[in-house]
């Protein structure tokens, strides 16, 4: 059984979806779930389900690697993003090399790096009149939004939607595909 960290920063939609997967999986749990934010609508849902959680502070992430210990001791193996907006440092990358994921939502490598986050998203995709989008699920490097590709969902744009409705259209797609689409990168990694 492996031990899923999920760190978000937001709402925490993805999040709450990605623990009622693992709840029924023989192969991975979620055991820990990490926020900058001691508010965040992640961690009422985590408190919800008996989840231990984690504040993250920015002075420590940066400048410590105290975040390592603290990952072994719930004996994690696989980190997810689920909405988190900071910069992962790069000792964190390098310890879970290929055992981090992230979900951008448009297709990278278009409408991604810094700042694109969120509906900034799906206004940039509005703007330029796309046909579709949807969302990209990706290893993590040291750069926002650059790690290599694993899975893509696409849906149609229509020339009367929104940013909030492409947005809407989006986060569907990341409902139905990301805990199915974790599972499967997390069937094929060792033990840590
Ligand atoms: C999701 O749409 C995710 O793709 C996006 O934030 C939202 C979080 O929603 N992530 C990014 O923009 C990262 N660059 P949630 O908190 O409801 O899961």
């Amino acid at each position: 059984m492996k031990n899923i960290a999920i760190f978000a920063s937001g709402g925490g939609s993805n999040a709450q979806k990605i623990m009622e997967h693992f709840e029924n999986s023989n192969n991975a749990q979620v055991s820990l779930i990490i926020s900058n934010k001691s508010k965040a609508g992640v961690i009422e849902k985590a408190a919800h389900q008996k989840i231990p959680t984690l504040i993250l502070n920015r002075e420590e992430f940066y400048k410590t690697e105290d975040i390592l210990q603290k990952l072994d001791t719930h004996g994690i193996d696989f980190l997810v993003l689920a909405g988190f907006l900071w910069l992962v440092p790069q000792y964190l990358v390098k310890a879970y090399k290929n055992r981090i994921v992230n979900i951008h939502p448009a297709l990278l490598p278009k409408y991604g790096g810094k700042g694109m986050y969120g509906i900034n998203v799906h206004r940039a995709v509005h703007a330029a009149k796309e046909k579709e989008s949807g969302p990209t699920i990706h290893f993590v490097n040291e750069h926002y939004d650059e790690g290599g590709i694993i899975f893509q969902a696409k849906c149609s744009i229509h020339p009367t939607d929104s940013p909030e409705d492409i947005a809407k259209k989006v986060l569907a797609l990341e409902h139905r595909y990301y805990a199915e689409v974790i599972e499967k990168v997390i069937l094929k990694i060792d033990s840590k």
